[in-house]
């Protein structure tokens, strides 16, 4: 028999004795919540997708949602985690015609219940997604067994989610599988599925030939209206397709993939869902980020009382060694993904303008290695204004958003962006390009400034006018309260979610529960 032929519902795996499946929602009518993603900080991340899946299942839990996290059991997570103990000794998960076993260890992010998955030999490796020379060469084996795998939890645990919500092609198949192989399965075929696109420029594509792997029909879903992308299979668009609501993360970016020059390719299918398709802005984790009570930084400080910044200043100048930055200029700083993306080919052609303007600059990043050579080579003439430092060091993150006194995000895109917002409430300005979710949370002249043109000369002059407004005794400190009272708590984005569930679930359209 083959694996399209295997019988739904799989068999159930050996887990704990429980009293027979919950059904339904929470008792007071809250959903339940199945949220996968392959980050989550602060166990596992790469950039802003750990950011938010660890802090948004937090927020949802606090309005009532019983939310419960799929991650890989990656060997970054092991070593934080090595004493957690198996919720499920034994979940069997189909992979290109196998079945493979897994035991699933229970951890919990704050009050939120974590489930991991523990396979040595799809996660236990350096990073996450790629080795120094590139990705790993079986990540479609490794993020189509995280899909299956978080589909069969449900019915190991006795536990029916209303709402599977994945993020990013790495969980794109799970809304095909819902469709599909799993239709049949009490656990989950009534649950609804959210898709969250947290940067569409990662299409997850594979080789068409490899369709067989993921357990899905051909002749369902290689087509056109289907996964099929220009030949090969996307990952990003299977999510994109066949969930029943698909969000981004800033209502501009929401529009701007609609368009051929930030759809990248992809904007049809986009523009398709139509309706579906809702922009909710990330939120802030005012708990790790707040300098009032940052352990990270020199001295604590807040809107009432800036001495602890200037304190923070000294101790980053030190830190980095910018002895040759007078006291009185400002320091530009940068923490970023060294990619194409983030502009950081905009910023290694403007650093002799900006070196120029008598700033400091300290670059936090690491990443594409063609990038960091540039950076090094633009940096190179300038020790004691310059400082780069290449890795991903998140103290070190911290010190320079308090330290600094403006950041520099020069996006080429940027689907929501959380430095800035970070920035914001440490009162360090952003200087950011007008796109996507930084057109969102930053106005010009009001709180940071923005830029419109990519190029080199509209990001210097945006930092002139940056560095003029610094120096201006009444206008600087306004700015710097702008910042500061600026609110992107999580709770406000959280209850957008909880909306889009409950909606999903029927109860604003009809009053009728998913579940009667
Ligand atoms: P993206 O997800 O595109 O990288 P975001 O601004 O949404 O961009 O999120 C980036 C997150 O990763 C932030 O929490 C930022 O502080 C962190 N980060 C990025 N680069 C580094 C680095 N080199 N060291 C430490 N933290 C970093
Ligand atoms: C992506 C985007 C970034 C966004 C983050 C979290 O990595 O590049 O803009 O803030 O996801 O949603």
């Amino acid at each position: 028999m083959s694996r399209e032929e295997k019988p739904y519902p799989p068999e159930r795996a050996k887990g704990p004795a429980g009293e027979g499946p919950e059904r339904g929602t929470t008792r007071d009518g809250s959903p339940r919540v199945l949220f996968v993603s392959p980050e989550a900080s602060p166990l596992a991340m790469t950039g802003g997708l750990g950011d938010v899946a660890g802090a948004l299942p937090q927020a949802l839990l606090r309005l009532g949602a019983d939310v419960r996290v799929v991650l890989p059991f990656y060997r970054g997570v092991r070593k934080r985690m090595e004493g957690s103990a198996p919720v499920l000794t034994e979940v069997e998960v189909p992979l290109g015609g196998q079945d493979l076993r897994c035991a699933v260890r229970e951890g919990r992010l704050g009050r939120v219940p974590l489930y991991l998955l523990d396979r040595e030999d799809l996660y236990d490796r350096p990073n996450l997604y790629a080795a120094p020379r590139g990705d790993y060469y079986d990540n479609l084996e490794r993020f189509t067994f995280l899909c299956h795998a978080a589909l069969r939890i449900p019915g190991a645990l006795s536990w029916t989610p209303d709402v599977v919500h994945c993020h990013d092609w790495q969980t794109g198949l799970v809304a095909p599988l819902l469709k599909g192989p799993y239709r049949g399965d009490p656990s989950v075929a009534t649950a609804r599925m959210v898709f969250t696109i947290h940067n569409a420029g990662y299409q997850g594509l594979f080789p068409a030939e490899k369709l067989e792997v993921t357990g899905l029909s051909r002749a369902e879903c290689y087509h056109p209206e289907g996964l099929e992308y220009w030949g090969s299979l996307s990952l990003l668009k299977a999510g994109a397709v066949y969930s029943d609501a698909l969000t981004t993360v800033s209502p501009t970016y929401a529009r701007e993939i609609c368009t051929p020059e930030l759809g990248l390719g992809m904007e049809g299918v986009f523009r398709a869902r139509g309706d579906s398709l809702k922009g909710i802005l990330n939120g802030a984790d005012y708990g790790r980020w707040d300098p009032a009570r940052d352990p990270h930084i020199a001295a604590g400080y807040g809107p009432g009382n800036m001495q602890g910044k200037s304190r923070c200043r000294k101790a980053l100048v030190q830190e980095t060694g910018l002895d040759g930055v007078p006291g009185d200029r400002p320091i530009l700083g940068v923490v970023s993904r060294l990619d194409r993306q983030k502009g950081m080919d905009l910023l290694a052609q403007a650093l002799p303008e900006l070196v120029a303007l008598d700033t400091g600059i300290v670059i936090l990043g690491n990443g594409d290695m063609r990038i960091q050579e540039a950076l090094e080579r633009a940096a190179a003439p300038y020790a004691g204004r310059v400082s780069l430092r290449i890795g991903f060091d998140e103290g070190f993150s911290h010190r320079i958003m308090a330290g600094a006194d403006f950041l520099l995000v020069p996006s080429l895109y940027e689907p929501c962006g959380l430095t800035q917002i970070y920035a914001l409430r440490y009162g360090t300005i952003p200087v950011a390009r007008a796109t996507g979710g930084l057109k969102d949370t930053i106005r010009d002249g009001e709180n940071g400034f923005l830029f419109e043109p990519y190029d080199a000369g509209a990001l210097a002059e945006a930092v002139k006018r940056a560095v003029r407004a610094f120096s201006r005794k009444k206008e600087w400190p306004r700015m710097v309260r702008n910042a500061m009272s600026a609110d992107f708590s999580w709770d406000r984005s959280a209850a957008l979610y909880m909306e889009l569930y409950e909606a999903l679930m029927g109860r604003k359209a009809g009053g009728v529960s998913a579940h009667g």
